[in-house]
């Protein structure tokens, strides 16, 4: 496709709360408290924020400066940057970097197909504080209806097709006009209800014992899991490692400063992250709820912080509102790594691609729904269809794709094209636009192949 005719971001607004509407979702409210929980609190979240700076924002300016440089989607961007050094097997000609696009497109279908669980959790949980099933109930009350959700032959996954077809729909009114302005919209709004529930839950008694669990570090916690998993989850929250912001990079406008984009969107995504564990932590140990307590740790602790809320009701309705959509932006996003590179590679229409790509992973998805059930059969091992979707995806194929992406920006890319991209063809200071070259061709693939290497020798 012609760069013309390609489309892009309405201002650098718009970029922002897309890419922001991408980062912020499940991966902070839901996924961050579970890992935080399971890896020591306080230990986790220190390692979690160097890895946010020391590797998340770099690699996401790598995503960006990939995508704007080739405006294409996440196979054909590497395909049109990486030029010749094709290899032949059997007369079959490739070239070896798109397939690093291949491995993020084939990740983004495998998330979503697990995200969209949770996801359609989330929109039975709008329904049910609509219904207003939580007022007057206590904890053990609280807890079963989770379970009973949860578990439920057929609602859970109702939920999820309903989100899938919700996100398709969107994605198919394509780039300004569905992700855009749904994004710009909707994200303030999610934080300041967040700030709200944060007052409300510190001042809940026994909140103490839950904010020394996440702020003060027991350091003896630090083990290479605990540091496999802050990279995984950096990965996740921050959208990074599967193309999906090569995909949005590829949208962005030659006039933006991706550099305080970037920024800008990795300080709200930290910031929601650690007010998620605010609210949830203090809460969670005044109600006596388990840290470690992972899926139910979010589904429960918060529709108990709003019984003891004035207002409850109200507020408790429009969180899951507005969790229903971060949850929606970050689907979003997923589908469109999938839906940019069938249009673009295999050139279906954006409405089939967008049906397609919702299709396949509803198939994928349904079985993740269904492994919550007790006794169900979709285990290998330990661990849950959802689980292992879950770990294949943030502990090994994300890390793998964010190694190969700042390799290819750090050591294929010419020195001179990044460093076009990232000062905006040298309108821009470049002081610190080097520095961060700097990480991304040296200290990044270093701790990502360190990290990962070291935890894969331990096993
Ligand atoms: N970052 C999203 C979240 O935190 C999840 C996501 C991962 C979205 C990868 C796009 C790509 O919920």
């Amino acid at each position: 496709m012609s760069d013309k005719k390609r489309e892009t971001f309405g201002s650098k607004l718009g970029l922002v709360m897309a890419t922001a509407g991408s980062a912020l979702g499940l991966g902070n409210i839901y996924r961050f408290p579970c890992e935080a929980g399971a890896n020591g609190g306080a230990a986790f979240l220190i390692v979690y924020l160097v890895m946010a700076l020391l590797v998340g924002m770099p690699l996401m300016l790598a995503e960006f400066t990939i995508g704007r440089r080739s405006r294409s989607n996440a196979v054909g961007s590497f395909r049109k940057l990486s030029g010749e050094g094709k290899i032949s097997i059997f007369n079959f000609q490739f070239s070896i970097w798109p397939l690093v696009g291949y491995l993020g497109v084939l990740c983004a279908f495998l998330i979503l197909a697990f995200y969209t669980t949770v996801a359609g959790w989330t929109l039975g949980y709008l329904g049910k504080s609509a219904a207003d099933h939580f007022s007057g109930q206590d904890l053990a009350s609280i807890q079963q209806q989770f379970g009973d959700f949860t578990s439920h032959p057929w609602l859970p996954i109702v939920c999820q097709l309903a989100f899938l077809v919700l996100t398709a729909v969107v994605v198919m009114r394509g780039v300004k006009d569905g992700i855009e302005r749904c994004s710009k919209i909707l994200m303030p709004m999610l934080l300041v209800i967040m700030v709200v529930l944060c007052i409300k839950s510190l001042t809940l008694s026994g909140a103490g014992e839950g904010l020394r669990f996440f702020f003060k570090p027991d350091f003896s916690k630090i083990t290479g899991r605990v540091i496999l998993s802050a990279l995984g989850q950096s990965f996740f929250s921050l959208s990074i490692g599967i193309g999906a912001l090569i995909t949005y990079g590829s949208y962005i406008s030659r006039k933006d400063n991706m550099v305080s984009s970037a920024v800008g969107v990795a300080l709200a995504d930290t910031l929601v992250a650690v007010l998620a564990g605010v609210i949830i932590f203090p809460a969670a140990f005044s109600f006596g709820i388990k840290p470690e307590a992972g899926a139910a740790l979010a589904f429960t602790t918060l529709p108990m912080v709003f019984q003891q809320m004035t207002g409850g009701y109200f507020f408790c309705l429009i969180f899951f509102l507005l969790l229903v959509i971060a949850t929606l932006t970050s689907t979003i996003s997923l589908l469109e790594v999938i839906v940019a590179a069938l249009t673009e590679e295999l050139r279906l229409s954006r409405t089939k691609a967008a049906r397609v790509g919702a299709a396949a992973t509803a198939v994928v998805g349904v079985l993740a729904t269904m492994s919550f059930r007790p006794g169900s059969p979709l285990h290998i091992g330990a661990s849950t269809v959802f689980d292992l979707l879950d770990h294949a995806t943030a502990l090994y194929m994300m890390p793998i794709g964010g190694l190969l992406i700042v390799l290819f920006v750090g050591w294929k890319m010419k020195r001179a094209d990044v460093m076009a991209e990232l000062t905006n063809d040298g309108a821009l200071h470049a002081g610190i636009r080097k520095s961060i070259y700097f990480i991304i061709r040296y200290i990044a693939p270093v701790a990502i192949a360190v990290i990962f290497v070291s935890q894969m020798l331990m096993r």
